[in-house]
């Protein structure tokens, strides 16, 4: 059977990718983020995922403002990056997993969820920066992928209850796949972070380390937050947060975090890195 092995969290912001191309991670300004990384790939290089599950946000490059799915599963052989005028290099294409991204789709219809099914969709940003972070090497992708997205720009925006439960259904749906595979899930953006508006730059390093806090030992708080309780404690964009909590939902064994990082700032955001370990919890004998 396929099995969730851990999880990582981590920012996505752009100009990651411009640091990645100008070779800056010994820069002063950069070192800081960069260096939350080695122990990722350390962990990555012994357990060894054959498949990462990526929750992210599409931020206009697959849907628009015209057309927005709340949540959307991809299910297509392979994905392509695209320019989207962040000024970054678009990186190789990624292998999809269709056949285990049909599973999680029909799995998560049953469970009633109604995601847009993806046979073609490109990556934006959300998707490719976290996964230039945890596979360094120019192109070389060690696992198959399956970009799983999450509204977090067009209100109304899924609830963070919403969201769990789309991660537990989604992590049920992989735990109930056949072939043994090892899974990665990943929740990329946030922490807090605004860029535009008035309170463009917004920061709230007491809210995210609440937040990096609860993730781990006590998820379910996060739940009962609003999306508009999330917007005024960790931005407009800081609803990115979303998906972490739906990957946090998807692991439902006993969940440690051996290793994370929270940098101020990395161009307008809270840099955040986490990474989880998710242990089969055996299931209770019946009375
Ligand atoms: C930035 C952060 C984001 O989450 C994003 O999608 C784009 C830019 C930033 O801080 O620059
Ligand atoms: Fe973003």
């Amino acid at each position: 059977m396929a099995r969730i092995v851990g999880g990582l969290t981590t920012s996505h912001i752009p100009a990651i990718g411009r640091a990645i191309a100008d070779k800056k991670q010994q820069d002063p300004y950069w070192k800081p983020f960069f260096d939350a990384f080695p122990p990722v790939r350390e962990w990555l290089d012994k357990v060894k995922p054959d498949v990462a599950v990526i929750f992210y946000n599409d931020h206009g490059l697959t849907y628009f403002l015209d057309k927005m799915p709340t949540f959307g599963i991809g299910a297509a052989p392979e994905y392509h990056h695209a320019d989207e005028g962040w000024g970054i290099p678009t990186t190789g294409s990624f292998k999809g997993d269709p056949k285990l991204s049909w599973h999680i789709i029909e799995n998560v219809v049953a469970d009633e969820f109604d995601p847009i099914m993806n046979q073609e969709m490109l990556v934006d940003h959300a998707f490719t920066i976290p996964m230039q972070l945890m596979y360094p090497a120019e192109g070389v992708w060690p696992v198959r992928t399956v970009p799983i997205t999450i509204n977090s720009v067009q209100h109304p925006l899924p609830t963070p209850k919403r969201c769990f439960d789309f991660g537990r259904a989604v992590g049920r749906a992989i735990e109930s796949y056949p072939e043994d595979l090892k899974v990665v899930v990943l929740g990329t953006g946030g922490l807090s972070h605004q860029l535009d508006g008035e309170r463009a730059g917004f920061i709230n390093k007491e809210f995210d380390l609440w937040c990096m806090d609860k993730v781990v030992n006590d998820p379910e708080a996060l739940t009962k937050l609003s999306v508009r309780d999330i917007v005024e404690k960790a931005g407009s964009q800081g609803v990115e947060l979303l998906t972490w909590i739906a990957m946090r939902g998807a692991m439902t064994g006993r969940v440690t975090n051996p290793h994370k990082s929270y940098h101020i700032p990395i161009s307008n955001t809270a840099s955040a890195v986490m990474l989880f370990e998710n242990t089969p919890v055996p299931a209770a004998k019946a009375a």
